[in-house]
């Protein structure tokens, strides 16, 4: 990822939320590569957390931990100044983490179940930007990377909660986009569709296949598939990029 000698995101203090697995661990890493200093943030984790840590200093790389529950706004308002003291102000913010959710239809769906998913989701992303928008604003600088979920476009049965609220994401996000732009903030979202991490162990063997044979490019996804666009969206090269919404999907949207 060196561009003329230069690695693109060098100096970039970059945040992953839920950086501990899955796509955030291989966003990390791949930050790391581009030459930014990566917080990795985790609620539960800390080794796995510490072994992402571990892979961003194999490549050169700054970085450090940090335990918050990022739907918690006093905890997220700690890891900022835990970050500034350490690595210095947030340039980019990675609103990935994952929360688990209640699969059930809409109709038989608990009240608690489906107002959670929509709260968890918008409260990480309300938190984040709270957090860490004013330094952007301060350095008149900033960019924000929003992972939503296909099935904020094309639903599946019993996984409307989760579905409902990345879709509320996604237009909180474009909000953002519109608002923070004259402030010189880029605000975009990536929407993998089903990608295997450990978040997608609920779905069958048999869906996982399915799922990989009726995509155009006939493959499963994985977190490194993810990573590669979150990083691109970190960089200079997106500086006009705002209000988009990049499909990873291996063409899987493309199918019926
Ligand atoms: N996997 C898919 O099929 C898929 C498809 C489309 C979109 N996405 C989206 O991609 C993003 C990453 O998903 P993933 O599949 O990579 O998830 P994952 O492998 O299950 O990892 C979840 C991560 O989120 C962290 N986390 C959970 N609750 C948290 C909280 N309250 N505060 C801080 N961190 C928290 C976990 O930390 P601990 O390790 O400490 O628990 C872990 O690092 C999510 O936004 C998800 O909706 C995933």
């Amino acid at each position: 990822m060196e561009q003329d000698g230069r690695q693109p995101l060098s100096g970039r203090v970059v945040l992953v939320t839920g950086a501990s697995r899955g796509i955030g661990a291989a966003a990390a890493k791949r930050l790391a590569h581009c030459g930014a200093s990566v917080v990795v943030n985790y609620l539960q984790n800390r080794e796995r957390a510490l072994e992402v840590l571990n892979e961003v200093e194999k490549e050169g790389a700054k970085g450090m931990v940090f335990q918050a529950d990022v739907t918690d706004q006093a905890q997220v308002d700690d890891m900022r100044r835990a970050v500034e003291k350490t690595l210095g102000q947030v340039d980019v913010l990675i609103n990935n983490a994952f929360f688990p959710f209640e699969i059930a239809p809409l109709h038989q769906i608990s009240w608690h179940g489906f107002e959670e998913a929509t709260r968890k989701e918008l409260g990480a992303l309300y938190n984040g930007v709270h957090a860490f928008v004013p330094g952007m604003i301060e350095k008149k600088k900033g960019k924000i990377v929003v992972l939503s979920s296909r099935l904020a476009q094309q639903p599946l049965p019993r996984l409307g909660a989760y579905a409902a609220a990345k879709a509320a994401l996604e237009v909180a996000a474009t909000t953002l986009a519109i608002e923070l732009g004259p402030l010189g903030i880029t605000v975009n979202v990536v929407t993998p569709a089903f990608t295997l991490t450990d978040a997608s162990t609920v779905m069958s063997e048999e869906f996982k296949e399915r799922v990989r044979k009726n995509r155009p490019i006939q493959k499963h996804l994985y977190p490194e598939d993810v990573a590669g666009t979150i990083a691109f969206l970190a960089g200079d090269e997106t500086n006009m990029i705002t209000g988009s919404n990049i499909l990873v999907t291996g063409g899987s949207h493309l199918q019926l």
